[in-house]
Parts: C-alpha cells; structure tokens; sequence
C-alpha cells in the first residue's frame, strides 16, 4: 500500500512570522547575511560562504556572465546555466572570473561615421554620457576615440556632424593596458584629471572603461564576493550526461563551485555524478546536488558527498511539472522537512550541509520566511529574469516593459539534459513555459530593498544572523480569512503604486 502523509503540502504564502523581543542592538545595520555555501564539519567554517543568501537559477533566461558580475559583486552567486554547449558556458565563467572590479564593459559604443543625431538617440536610451568610438560601433571594437557631452552642443551644430569630427581622437586619449591593476588606472585618471580611463588590449581593441566616479567601487559593494585573487566567485550547473567533458573544461575555465542542474535529485545518476567529480578532481571541488523534497531524499544525496543540497520539485513559477507529472511538494512543507533531516544529519554525524531552497518565490517576504524555515540560501529565477542583467529581452507588452523568462524543461530552452535519464536527446513533453515576467530594473537596486526587508524582519524576531533567525523563528499557519486581513482591506486606496519590488 502506497504511503501518506497526513499533512498538507504547504506552500510559503500560508505562514506568517511571530514577531518575538529586539534588544536595542537589533537594528537592520547590524544584521549579518552571511551564510555557508558548502559543508563544514562541527567546530570549522565552510570554505565557502556567501555575503547574501541569494543565488540565481541555473537557467538560459537568468544566469549569464552579466547577471553573474552584478550579484557577486552585491555578495551573491549565479550558477552560469548548463543547457549550452561545453565551450560557451566555459566562456560564460572565464568572463566573470576575468571581470576586475572597476573595470566597466562599455554599454554605449558608436561609429565614428554615425552623426550627432545618432549620439543623442543613444545617449537617451542609455542614459550614459560617456560613448566610446569604435570602428564596428560595438563595446570591444579598435578604439578611435572617445566622446562626452563636453564635446558638443546640440543647439549649436548641425545635427549631422558627423562623430569623427568632434570626439576626443586616440591619439589624444590617455588610456591603459589589459594588464594594468585598479590602483594603476586610479593614479592615471588623478594624475591626467580624467573622468574615463579607456582600457585597450595590444590591438587596440577596447577592453573596458575605469569610470573616476567608480574611484571607490569596494565602497559601492562592500559585500562583494570574491576569491583570495579578488576575482568574483562564479558557479555553473553541470548535468548528469557529459559531466566527463563539461567538468574539466567548467574547473579550467576557473569555476568556483559546481551544481548538477536536475528535476529530480534522488536518483543513481546524481551519485554516479558526485562520485565521478570527488574521485576524477579532488575531494576539494565542491558540488551541490538536487533537487530533492524530503528527508529521505537529503540523507541519499548527503551519503554521496554533496556539498550543498537544493530543495525543491514543482514549486517554480514557470513550472508545470506538478500539473504535467502529478510529482512534487509544496515548497515550505519540503523545506521544513529538510531543513530537519540537515540539524538531524548534523547531530549524528557532525557534518553541516547547508540547504538551498530553490524555486517559488513569489513576494520578498517569502525569501525571510524560507531562510526561517531553514533554507542557507535560496535560488530564484523569476526574480533575477526581471533586471536589467538577465540575458533575455526586454519587451514593450500592452503599455509595459516586460522581460522574457522560460523555464528549462519548455520546447524553448529544450534541456533534455535535465528531465531524461537516456541519452536520446528529446524531450517528450514540456514541464516548463515560455513567459514574460514584469522588468524591474537594476539588480542592485532590488536586492538592496528585498534585503532591507529581510534585515528588518529579522530585528522583529530578534536575530542578528541567519542561524540565530532559524533558531528564534515562530511561525504560524495562516487561515484563509486572515490573508484577507494580511492584505489591504476596507479601505478604498488612492494610489496603488508601492515600493514593494516584487
Ligand atoms: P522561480 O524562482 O520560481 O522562477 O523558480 C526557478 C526554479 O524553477 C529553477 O531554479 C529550477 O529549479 C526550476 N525550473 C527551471 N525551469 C523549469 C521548468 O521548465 N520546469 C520546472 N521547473 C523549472
């Protein structure tokens, strides 16, 4: 006779957090997100940690190089996505292990032929005023000089005039090499009062810009996250079919951590993976497994050596695997019974393997209540696919801009590598959709006002860190009628716009 489990499967919008006594120290600046990547035994530290408990989905529409840079930098990790080939997603990492800090790639790039006209069109969609010349009009295209709005007045000339005859021309620019260090670039622009510093490789091509106004990055990002190098961490998903290959080239490509990209993860060909990579390169390289949703799904990937373990089936927004399948769980059941099965694991054996709850966050406040249900850290696509640094387009849908996102298992992404166990390279049916999700702007921005929230939430229950948040958290489950009362009610509003980013 099958098995039942006689409470409901529970998705995060029906908890609520009891708030419990702030001492005074309890305020959102003292709040530390930090929080353990990769296993740990009783008494050390995870080799691995990150600044901000966030990371993106291992998804074509959310985790390339660009997304990567921007949330390293404010202290979180993208897992560059699998369903590519060997060579592109390498390519993807090398990027984001090469990016120095500092160092911009130039988002407004034009011809030396193009006119006025074209500079001020550009100028207003990116609303830079600082335009690189490059022969091909693009961000690494030979430099032929550079062009500010102190070059020209567009009241004054002929909106023809072409680029070439009043851009700051290379001979005249001072401008750094590929190998020069941000200390170096810093005392050019004060030594020459410069406001850009133009980066070139040996053929002139343009590398990147330093920006005088970027003078103190590591201000703007106090929680960057990178390596002992000061590079910016990176992971990238992996799949249980040409690991072989895809391993390798991922580890020389610079990869910091990897994750096996899977709608299910209690299964032989998640431990053959794990044993595959712990034998062929070192217990040192670290790998994540999943996705599981229970207790017993934790201690098989725990058993096989993995370094973190994803939660989660059927709870993504793009998601139809429940509907398609009838398998899955509601998210913050699994989670809780997981985030159990870890303390348990921890207990008996002294190994800590910290949780990523992955998928189904719909609100900011569902990202507080997972972490206090046990999460280490959380993956989200929907939340990432909406900023201006994932890598699908930007739309303008019935009088609003819109990003795409579609989900891995749609006849879009077509990674067959993540649903079927057989090599024969369909898939049969979909579990995902192709959608638009509401774009938000800068990533920055967004995480910074989803974390003030998690920060504040956590000074109502008292904790400073997230462990002490696990351990303070009440929750309680929420009634139907008292969402109601959760939400905006009896009132006629006047304005429906809120700060709210999700
Ligand atoms: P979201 O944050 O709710 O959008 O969920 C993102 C998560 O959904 C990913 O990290 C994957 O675990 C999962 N996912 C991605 N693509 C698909 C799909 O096509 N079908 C089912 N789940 C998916």
């Amino acid at each position: 006779m099958a098995t039942y489990i006689d409470t409901p499967s529970r998705t995060f919008n029906e908890y609520l957090l009891i708030p419990g006594y702030s001492s005074a120290e309890c305020v959102p600046e003292n709040v530390d997100l930090t929080t353990p990547l990769v296993k740990y035994k009783k008494g050390q530290e995870s080799t691995l940690s990150l600044n901000i408990p966030l990371v993106s989905a291992i998804m074509q529409s959310v985790s390339g190089e660009r997304l990567a840079i921007a949330l390293a930098k404010e202290g979180g990790l993208s897992f560059i996505f699998s369903s590519q080939s060997i060579e592109s997603q390498a390519a993807m990492v090398r990027k984001v292990k090469m990016h120095k800090a500092g160092f911009v790639t130039s988002d407004s790039n034009i011809k030396a032929d193009q006119t006025l006209t074209d500079l001020v069109a550009l100028k207003e969609e990116t609303g830079h005023s600082t335009v690189a010349v490059t022969d091909d009009g693009t961000a690494h295209g030979k430099l032929l000089g550079i062009v500010t709005s102190r070059d020209y007045r567009v009241h004054r000339m002929d909106p023809n005039t072409p680029i070439s005859s009043f851009m700051t021309p290379f001979k005249d620019l001072v401008y750094g090499d590929e190998s020069i260090t941000l200390t170096e670039a810093n005392d050019l622009i004060w030594d020459n009062k410069l406001n850009t510093l133009p980066i070139i490789d040996k053929e002139g091509n343009l590398v990147s810009l330093v920006f005088r106004k970027d003078y103190d990055s590591h201000k703007q990002h106090p929680l960057e996250l990178h390596d002992k190098a000061k590079r910016l961490l990176v992971g990238a998903g992996i799949n249980t079919h040409d690991y072989e290959e895809r391993v390798p080239a991922l580890l020389a490509s610079g990869a910091d951590i990897l994750c096996i990209d899977s709608s299910e993860g209690f299964t032989e060909w998640q431990a053959r993976t794990i044993r595959h990579i712990k034998e062929t390169h070192g217990e040192h390289i670290k790998v994540g497994a999943g996705n599981i949703v229970d207790r017993a799904g934790f201690r098989f990937l725990a058993e096989q050596g993995a370094d973190f373990i994803k939660v989660g089936i059927g709870g993504g927004s793009i998601c139809i695997t429940r509907e398609t399948k009838g398998i899955g769980r509601g998210q913050a059941s699994a989670l809780i019974e997981v985030a159990a099965a870890r303390d348990e694991y921890f207990a008996e054996t002294g190994v800590y393997i910290p949780i990523c709850s992955d998928g189904g966050i719909v609100h900011d406040h569902h990202m507080t209540l997972a972490l206090a249900m046990g999460a280490d850290f959380i993956m989200l696509g929907r939340y990432f696919a909406r900023f201006d640094e994932s890598p699908t387009n930007r739309i303008f849908v019935n009088g609003t801009y819109m990003k795409e996102y579609w989900g891995e298992g749609s006849n879009r992404a077509r990674n067959w590598q993540r649903y079927t166990a057989t090599a024969d390279k369909k898939l049969v049916f979909e579990e995902g959709v192709d959608s638009y999700v509401p774009y938000a702007g800068s990533l920055r921005d967004n995480v910074g006002v989803t974390l003030a929230k998690v920060r504040s939430t956590m000074c109502n229950i008292g904790s400073l860190t997230l462990s002490q948040m696990r351990e303070k958290a009440t929750l309680t489950v929420v009634s139907s009628t008292s969402i109601v009362e959760g939400g905006v009610h009896d009132v006629l509003q006047k304005d429906s716009h809120t700060f709210s980013t999700t």
